[in-house]
């Protein structure tokens, strides 16, 4: 049962789902609300009691307007009942009906300072967490949320998605290639761009397989920073990268902090028996071969 099924990542799970042949349900937010309590012991016990094998919730439905988040009070409580609020009434339900939950989280739960004595290193999941902005914390309480209502979960944290659904970096990355000369992106933020793909195939392998419950983190493999994402996504376009140029988070101010810091270590995946994803820059050449659209072709 996935949740969410309209989003970036939503997308992709129903695609994986449909290659192999699964038997699943899939729910739009106009299908199911998931800040709707009623709806949510409706949906997930109508599923569960319908299936042989214990049901597998995939959340990817989330509030993720995160500067809207920090600058809007409505938006806020919206944030919360969606990240922090929802979370728990999923995981509930799941307990109720003996359906287990994977449920997406973030890198914006940390601090984006780094692994505290680890410098250069990826965050571990029992990495102390401290989200600094408003979306942060929502999610932050939601895998609270999660860990307190139900054992059989898995939370797992992902960062820089993208899709060939919605807005996203490479898409809005291709498009100013076409209309500016030059270009100043951000070079002191590092994370590891996940392709939603990906991600979905990852989050599949973890919901048939038999890791333990817990935290993960799940990420494209390698790390870059945006500028380098950006020049890559110029390399595809094939278009000079020299004309993305470098910049630091101060001159490019936005309303919600962003961590400097995004880096997940692979190592919790690997460790439960999961294959890595792929290396991020192999990911992105995939997806564009794959989405044209995405270079606006
Ligand atoms: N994108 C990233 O860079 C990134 C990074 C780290 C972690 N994540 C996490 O990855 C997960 C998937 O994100 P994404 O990139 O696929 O986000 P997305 O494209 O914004 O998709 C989220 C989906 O959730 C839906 N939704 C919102 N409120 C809902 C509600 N009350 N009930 C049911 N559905 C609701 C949205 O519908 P509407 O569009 O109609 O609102 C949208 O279809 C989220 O947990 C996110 O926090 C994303």
């Amino acid at each position: 049962m996935v949740t969410g099924a309209g989003g970036a990542l939503g997308t992709d799970l129903v695609r994986v789902l449909t290659a192999g042949g699964e038997r699943f349900r899939a729910f739009l937010r106009a299908d199911l609300d998931i800040t709707d309590p009623a709806a949510v012991e409706v949906a997930v016990g109508d599923w569960a009691g319908g299936v042989d094998e214990p049901a597998v919730l995939l959340n990817a439905a989330a509030f993720t307007a995160v500067d809207l988040a920090e600058s809007d009070a409505d938006a806020a409580r919206a944030a919360h009942a969606v990240n922090a609020d929802a979370p728990g009434l999923l995981a509930s339900a799941c307990a109720r009906h003996g359906a287990r939950l994977v449920h997406v989280s973030t890198d914006y739960v940390f601090d984006g300072r780094g692994p505290a004595g680890r410098p250069g290193a990826g965050y571990e999941p029992d990495d102390p967490t401290g989200a600094r902005s408003v979306y942060g914390r929502t999610k932050e309480l939601g895998e609270q949320r999660v860990r307190d209502a139900l054992d059989a979960h898995h939370v797992v944290r992902t960062a820089w998605v993208y899709g060939d659904t919605g807005a996203n970096f490479v898409a809005t990355m291709a498009r100013l290639a076409g209309v500016r000369d030059t270009l100043d992106v951000v070079d002191d933020q590092h994370g590891s761009p996940t392709w939603s793909a990906d991600l979905a195939a990852a989050l599949v392998a973890l919901g048939r397989s038999e890791a333990p419950p817990g935290t993960l983190h799940a990420t494209g493999s390698g790390a870059t920073t945006w500028c380098g994402f950006a020049r890559a996504v110029f390399e595809e376009l094939g278009a000079d990268p020299g004309r993305v140029h470098g910049c630091t988070t101060e001159q490019f101010p936005r309303p919600a902090p962003r961590p400097a810091w995004s880096v997940l270590s692979p190592t919790s995946w690997t460790t439960a028996g999961l294959d890595p994803l792929p290396d991020w820059r192999d990911a992105l050449r995939t997806a564009v071969t794959r989405h044209p659209e995405l270079l606006g072709r």
